[in-house]
């Protein structure tokens, strides 16, 4: 597992959550080598998310591996800021310059001189504010509010967004000079649903951290919670992962997490109820065309589909194939072998032939597996084996679970 952990976290303005960073999915590792490859340069870069993605990290990640890591890295919430108050908090102002304005005050751009200014939810700055922020950009200078006296800056923007700026720019509601401007470089964090080889890892990393702090460094995950963990979307990705996590700690007895401790959101992704929905319709429409075939020996034909679907699912291994469909191995193993998919002598599997005369359904094998894959990740029914990491894994680690490579401390 790669794991950069911040300099000083503990006084970093974040908290505890913000020590380290977990990269283990190839997805991760290649934004990674990504991120090592554009940070160093003076390019503005555009971080683009969705919530609890790791937007913040990230830019923080961005500024550490930067010549401006001994400079201030500051951190703004556009969407937190009023329109009425957002220039003069970007751009600072003079006294009296407004109602309020009692004192000169420096912006944010001035504050982060030297160093790396990350302004988050960038799509939320008002459009006359993305006029001033383009000639910032442009001439390397802030005249603050109330003032005709530039001053000169030198600061890296790292902007992030959790919309799509392009479909704002389309609507007129973002400059398209200054997306541009903005996004010389752009980081795509993918969402943690698509990047399942970081769950565990990222689950392990938070347990290690929420475990210390309240006092059970032993506790670790039951082989039903890591397939759970691995079958949630996630809507609300790392930020969502680490709070299950927290929770579970809290409630889990025996230092064992089990499903049950784990507050799954109800929230679907924003790509999981179409797609799951979809999928349940596809299995239904499979289903009513075959009852309108007026077909023989229709619920055995579902049973036999089920069973074979499931069963080439679980890589032909009868207790996930079991555990995949909730009823015991004995009837799993049963099944099987009535559907002849499995030798009563031998009990290996044998492939059968697709072309099976009495029991061959393809379209119906095709609408099963698609309702297996919106219902569960492939990965949460694969086999489980003992860690030979149990610290660092919790003492339990699917064979699907990554690799746990050693740890790298950036910093
Ligand atoms: N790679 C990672 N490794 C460990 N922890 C992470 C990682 N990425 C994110 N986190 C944790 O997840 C939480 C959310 O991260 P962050 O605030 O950076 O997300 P964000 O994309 O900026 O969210 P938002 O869009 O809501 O502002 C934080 O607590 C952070 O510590
Ligand atoms: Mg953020």
């Amino acid at each position: 597992m790669t794991l950069l952990t911040f300099p000083n976290p503990h006084q970093m303005a974040l908290s505890i959550r913000a020590t380290a960073l977990v990269f283990e999915d190839p997805k991760s590792n290649a934004l990674l080598h990504r991120i090592q490859l554009v940070a160093p340069s003076e390019a503005n870069i555009l971080i683009v998310g969705e919530t609890g993605t790791g937007k913040e990290l990230i830019a923080r990640h961005v500024h550490q591996l930067s010549h401006r890591r001994n400079g201030p890295f500051i951190a703004v919430n556009c969407g937190a800021l009023t329109d009425s108050l957002v220039e003069s908090e970007l751009f600072g102002h003079e006294k009296g310059s407004f109602t309020g304005a009692v004192n000169s005050k420096e912006g944010w751009f001035e504050a982060a001189n030297g160093g790396t200014l990350f302004l988050d939810e960038i799509g939320d700055l008002p459009l006359p504010t993305q006029v001033k922020l383009l000639r910032v950009l442009q001439e390397r200078e802030v005249v603050r509010v109330g003032s005709r006296r530039p001053i000169p800056i030198n600061v890296r923007l790292v902007a992030a967004t959790n919309v799509r700026l392009e479909e704002a720019v389309a609507a007129s509601r973002f400059r398209e000079d200054l997306y541009f401007r903005l996004s010389v470089a752009v980081l795509q964090l993918s969402a943690l649903r698509d990047r399942p080889g970081d769950i565990l890892p990222l689950a392990s990393h938070f347990l290690n951290i929420y475990g210390n702090k309240l006092g059970s460094p032993a506790v670790r995950l039951s082989p039903n919670t890591e397939s759970a963990l691995l079958a949630h979307p996630w809507p609300g990705n790392i930020r969502e992962l680490e709070n299950v996590i927290h929770h579970a700690v809290l409630v889990c007895q025996d230092n064992l997490i089990q499903p049950g401790h784990l507050h799954l959101s109800r929230m679907e992704s924003r790509s999981g109820p179409t797609k799951a929905t979809s999928r349940e319709e596809a299995l239904e429409d499979a289903i009513i065309a075959l009852f309108e075939e007026d077909s023989p020996y229709l619920y055995a034909k579902l049973e036999h589909a089920i069973m074979r679907t499931a069963y080439k699912y679980c890589q032909n291994n009868q207790l996930q194939t079991a555990r995949l469909l909730g009823i015991s191995r004995n009837i799993v193993r049963a099944r099987l072998i009535h559907y002849g998919e499995l030798n009563p002598k031998t009990q290996a599997s044998e492939p059968k032939a697709e072309t099976s005369p009495r029991m061959a359904y393809p379209e119906l094998d095709t609408a099963f597996a698609g309702a297996l894959n919106a219902s569960v990740h492939p990965k949460a029914a694969a086999p489980v084996v003992e860690s030979s990491h149990p610290a660092r894994h919790g003492g339990i680690a699917s064979a699907v679970s990554p690799p746990v490579s050693d740890t790298v401390c950036l910093y």
